[in-house]
């Protein structure tokens, strides 16, 4: 949530700055700004707060200002505290003007810090929490230098930050600090800096990649980059190891990034599965569980798994956890944000607590995942950003080689957790003896099959658009799923809310005669998951107890499959499954197209659905 970048070097830095919020812009997008400072350590400032045209605007704005320097920091912002006005935009300032900083996180003792500010007299124009902190250095800076005062103000700060400040005072110079929110640090050589809250913004400058840790500062100047701990200690650091595979974070021709990366997906699982599958042995070979011989026996021991996750990746997580039941390991989900309060009870030494995250950085999934390294649990990641700040903390994961998500609502992302966690399956299902070889060839049959059978359902998108358009005034729905179609559901709903803001819920089929039935009259369309599998006379029952309610009906089913044929035009089918617990990676396909179309329908942009942003890199 929210990106910073900030540039030091020796051209002209506003374009740059700006090159680095494009990229940065999936961070959030409700407003953008940047300062620029001279050799002489005079400002220029430019802020746009126009919603999601926001980075537009900012950029037609600069294009306007002369705002000379070859030193700057921006930010692109998801606002925590005050609304997304052109007041609140970062960067913001000191009383007299003379320290601007932007800023990325949440300053949890706010209402103290302000009234001790207002007390001692400073003029506080914004109502965020960051401006709080360029008052405390300035409070700070009496007398001593910026680095200085920014070591005696940070630790009066409570929360999470990653922050750029510029200082008249001190014209060839950026001090970055950081705890908790991420910031990354470009040499590009010959002395010169760039620093962003994620690689992407890096990567076009250098390859030379350091990243700041908790409670680390970076003193870049035009004579080198000092890293030092908040305490003024020095510290030595390693390049860091950052997925410079980004891929195209182009539309290439396709209208919104959503789209694209729903049709990249065929390529995506077949990546996913690439040197991985041992198809004669029935076996898969899953390095990234293989790390050392201590991993593999702790991997041995373990008989529970806990999965950690938010939103989308929560979803494919449930889904992970029936595949792990299914091989006789107890299994379960949880939110990683009530994980730590659920006090859920376990033995951690036979426990694998498993972090599903396409960015690595979700800030509740990272909690969580502390949490039980702190109980001693093995802590396992299934994350699709390479070098993020997950993968550094497990024990042992598996990348998902998505490639770069760009879209706020996860699509690829999905399906390659879910074709991940059926790997899982498999691994521990033949190392334990809970699957057969001929199951075990199956499935990676059916794995190398997926790509094709995907393109099939993408074949599909004129049909899917038109039902979209037909459904798109409606304003609620119902999704409903059994067994591994619950969690498809579940995502379905979420996808639709996200992108076209209609109210969607997702529900157990058979839970819905328990309440949500109540809701159901000719207007409240129902969006049903019905493959033919094990449980499909069960989940017809249910659809059949929604069509005696009149409530218009979709239903997503598999090609063998006319039972729904004459109880709706809106019959949408996918190609079938010999293992039913893969017919997910088929039917939410199908689903994401709807809520992409559903979102178009009603002139809304969904790569930049209001109040979201890609990474919550808040708890
Ligand atoms: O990066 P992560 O996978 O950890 O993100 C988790 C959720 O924030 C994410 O899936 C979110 O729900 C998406 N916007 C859903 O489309």
């Amino acid at each position: 949530m929210c990106g910073i970048v900030g540039f030091l070097g020796k051209r002209q830095v506003k374009e740059h700055l700006l090159q680095g919020l494009r990229k940065l812009e999936y961070r959030g997008y409700e407003s953008a700004g940047l300062v620029v400072m001279t050799a002489n350590g005079d400002f220029s400032v430019a802020k746009a707060a126009t919603g999601v045209e926001s980075l537009r605007d900012l950029c037609l704005k600069v294009d306007a200002l002369e705002m000379p320097g070859m030193i700057g920091i921006a930010h692109t912002r998801w606002p925590t505290h005050g609304g997304a006005t052109e007041n609140n935009c970062h960067p913001h300032s000191s009383c007299d003007g003379s320290i601007w900083l932007v800023h990325n996180g949440v300053v949890e003792n706010f209402q103290e810090l302000r009234k001790m500010l207002v007390d001692k007299g400073h003029k506080i124009i914004s109502e965020t929490d960051t401006e709080l902190v360029a008052h405390l250095i300035e409070e700070e800076m009496k007398g001593v230098n910026l680095e200085t005062a920014v070591r005696a103000a940070l630790p009066k700060i409570v929360g999470s930050f990653a922050l750029a400040i510029i200082c008249r005072a001190e014209p060839d110079k950026i001090i970055i600090a950081r705890r908790t929110s991420p910031l990354l640090i470009g040499h590009i050589g010959a002395n010169e800096f760039i620093i962003a809250s994620d690689s992407v913004a890096i990567l076009p400058y250098t390859k030379e990649i350091y990243e700041l840790h908790d409670d680390e500062l970076g003193i870049i100047t035009s004579a080198g980059c000092e890293y030092k701990t908040f305490n003024g200690d020095e510290l030595f650091k390693k390049m860091i190891d950052v997925d410079t595979e980004l891929g195209e974070v182009d539309k290439l021709g396709f209208p919104h990034m959503m789209l694209k990366e729903i049709f990249e997906q065929p390529d995506v699982i077949a990546t996913v599965c690439r040197g991985r599958l041992l198809a004669d042995a029935g076996k898969v070979k899953l390095g990234g569980l293989e790390k050392n011989q201590d991993v593999a026996a702790r991997l041995r021991e373990i008989d529970r798994v806990i999965v950690v996750a938010c939103g989308t990746a929560y979803y494919a997580g449930l889904l992970g956890s029936y595949l792990f039941n299914r091989i006789g390991i107890q299994a379960e989900a949880h939110l990683a944000s009530e994980f730590l309060y659920s006090q859920v009870v376990y033995d951690p030494r036979r426990t694998m607590v498993l972090a599903v995250s396409q960015s690595g950085e979700t800030a509740d999934t990272i909690r969580a995942l502390e949490e039980a390294k702190m109980r001693g649990a093995l802590a396992v990641g299934i994350v699709n950003r390479v070098g993020s700040r997950m993968t550094r903390m497990d024990d042992c994961g598996i990348y998902t080689r998505a490639g770069f998500e760009i879209g706020v609502a996860s699509t690829k992302a999905f399906t390659s957790q879910l074709s991940v966690l059926a790997m899982m399956m498999l691994y521990f299902g033949r190392e334990r003896g809970k699957m057969a070889l001929g199951e075990g060839q199956l499935l990676i049959a059916e794995l190398l099959k997926m790509p094709d059978k995907m393109k099939k359902v993408l074949a599909k998108v004129a049909e899917i658009e038109k039902i979209a358009q037909r459904f798109s005034q409606a304003k609620n729905f119902l999704y409903l799923g059994r067994g591994y179609s619950y969690p498809v559901a579940l995502e379905g709903a979420l996808k639709l809310k996200e992108v076209s803001y209609v109210h969607a819920e997702g529900y157990a089929s058979g839970e819905m005669k328990h309440g949500p039935i109540a809701m159901l009259d000719e207007n409240f369309p129902v969006v049903a998951i019905a493959p033919r599998d094990s449980i499909f006379d069960k989940t017809k029952s249910n659809i059949m107890e929604v069509a005696a309610r009149r409530a218009p009906l979709v239903v997503v089913t598999t090609e063998d499959c006319d039972d729904f044929d004459q109880m709706t035009e809106f019959v949408i089918k996918v190609p079938t499954v010999e293992m039913g617990c893969l017919s997910p990676l088929l039917t939410v396909v199908a689903l994401q197209l709807f809520a992409y179309y559903m979102a178009v329908a009603r002139g809304l942009n969904p790569d930049k659905p209001r109040n979201l942003a890609k990474s919550v890199t808040v708890e």
